[in-house]
């Protein structure tokens, strides 16, 4: 599908098979997302722009690159999101942050928004939205549109397992907005989990229940 990008790293998928196993506790889960979150914001970052400048290596002067300063910023949608920060962070750490709090209502299945804090040149950056999980596609589909609603014109949307519904849901609503998924899996389940997903990424994350 046009705008999804499926990263199956060999790296990607032992780790994800490792947050995927109900047995792995929360020290080893968020382990495991931080890295997973490095090594897929790696190909995410792929195409930022260069530039060139001349500098002196101890034998000559010579031109080369680097990045051309184009402000990026991350926002993670609380709270399993945050799980992926620090990954990030390690590979763009100028990048600013901003953080969209949502939660997804257990009868309604609707997302409902409690905190929104955004950098005020939201206009001007590449932003990545981070999620772990793309279920219903309510959740990141609601996130990308108070984003957008707040200026924002130039947006990814990066998480780790997706049901083949969310990224319907986000391609038809955003089309704009490139997907970039370590996997995506078979289907929802009756409680809109996705099947065989690795449960409730929140929970496992931060050990609640
Ligand atoms: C989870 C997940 C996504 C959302 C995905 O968050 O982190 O944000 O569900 O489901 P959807 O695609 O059907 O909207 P949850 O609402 O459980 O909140 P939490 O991160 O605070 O645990
Ligand atoms: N949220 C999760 O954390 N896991 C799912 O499978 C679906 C929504």
């Amino acid at each position: 599908m046009k705008n999804v990008f499926v990263m199956d790293h060999p790296l990607i998928q032992h780790k994800l098979t490792l947050i995927r196993d109900k047995e792995t506790g929360s020290k080893e889960f968020r382990e495991a997302i931080k890295e997973i979150a490095m090594l897929m914001g790696y190909e995410a970052t792929r195409n930022l722009p260069l530039q060139e400048i001349e500098i002196e290596t101890p034998i000559c002067k010579t031109k080369t690159k680097v990045l051309a300063g184009r402000k990026l910023g991350i926002v993670p949608i609380l709270r399993a999101g945050l799980g992926m920060v620090d990954g990030m962070l390690n590979l763009i750490p100028a990048a600013k942050v901003g953080h969209i709090g949502l939660y997804r209502d257990p009868e309604t299945l609707e997302p409902v928004e409690y905190y929104c804090k955004l950098p005020a040149d939201v206009h001007e950056r590449d932003l990545i939205v981070l999620d772990p999980m793309l279920a219903t596609g309510g959740s990141a589909k609601a996130a990308i549109q108070f984003i957008k609603d707040r200026g924002a014109t130039s947006i990814k949307f990066m998480c780790l397992i997706a049901s083949p519904e969310g990224i319907k849901v986000i391609s038809e609503a955003h089309p704009d907005v490139e997907i970039y998924v370590a996997a995506v899996d078979e289907k929802l389940n009756d409680h809109a989990y996705i099947v065989p997903g690795l449960g409730d990424a929140g929970d496992r994350l931060f050990g609640t229940k």
